[in-house]
């Protein structure tokens, strides 16, 4: 679906990127974690080609793309019903329902809450039906309840579509529940790219990469990382 290969970006004097090679795979959910001001949403603005790398290719399969940045931003106050009715003309009402969206369908998209706004950007960029959705943190802004019902919702109908999803989390317990596979972006500029359930055990990679001591803490039903 897409190929990074021997892909170099810097900003300035620093490094994000050295001969970064790695396969998204195709129909799964991927999780990119990584640090803070690691290059995470560079990355992902050098796979929209939004920005053009030093050196390397991007190479994609995807006919349809959808793209949730970290900051969204409207210039123009519209409601949630004409901001869903830009990503398609006929409403998902399905979707909708689920997202929790129909009282705010009538209301501003300036005077909702951050938590609201971001539930009405993941049920735009969910709307437009792409094989390839590309999120930078969708649960930011979220609390715990919306959290989980967007993540549960990302994941059924990654499925029933068979989505390609690539997206940034930064709480890994999310991370590992809610997708197949893990790229973690290092600050040696090079990316670790894993099946979620070999990852999970890599605990001293995870540490190191994170510069923060992690257990596995083991229970019957999960796995669960935690600070030491
Ligand atoms: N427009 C820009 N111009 C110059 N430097 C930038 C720009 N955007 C980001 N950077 C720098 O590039 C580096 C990577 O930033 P990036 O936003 O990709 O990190 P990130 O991994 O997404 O971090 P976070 O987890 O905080 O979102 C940082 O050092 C940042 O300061
Ligand atoms: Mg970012």
């Amino acid at each position: 679906m897409l190929d990074i290969d021997h892909l170099s970006f810097s900003r300035g004097q620093h490094k994000l990127l050295d001969t970064v090679s790695a396969r998204l795979p195709a129909h799964q959910i991927t999780a990119l974690i990584g640090p803070n001001g690691v290059g995470k949403s560079t990355l992902i603005q050098l796979l929209t080609a939004e920005l053009l790398p030093d050196s390397g290719s991007v190479i994609s399969q995807a006919k349809h793309i959808a793209v949730l940045s970290q900051h969204n931003q409207l210039y123009e106050p519209l409601t949630v019903r004409e901001l869903l009715q830009l990503s398609h003309a006929t409403m998902d009402e399905e979707l909708i329902e689920t997202l929790q969206l129909t009282p705010l369908l009538d209301r501003s998209m300036f005077d909702l809450s951050g938590g609201q706004q971001q539930l009405a950007w993941l049920g735009f960029v969910l709307q437009q039906q792409p094989d390839l959705l590309i999120l930078d943190e969708p649960t930011t802004f979220l609390d715990l309840h919306f959290q989980e019902l967007f993540l549960k919702t990302l994941q059924r109908l990654q499925e029933k579509r068979q989505m390609t999803v690539l997206m940034v989390l930064h709480d890994l317990n999310q991370a590992f529940r809610y997708s197949h596979h893990i790229w973690l972006l290092r600050r040696t500029a090079d990316l670790v790219s894993e099946s979620a359930a070999l990852m999970h055990n890599q605990i001293d990679l995870l540490s190191e990469a994170f510069e923060t001591p992690l257990q596995l803490i083991k229970t019957p039903n999960q796995m669960i990382i935690q600070p030491k």
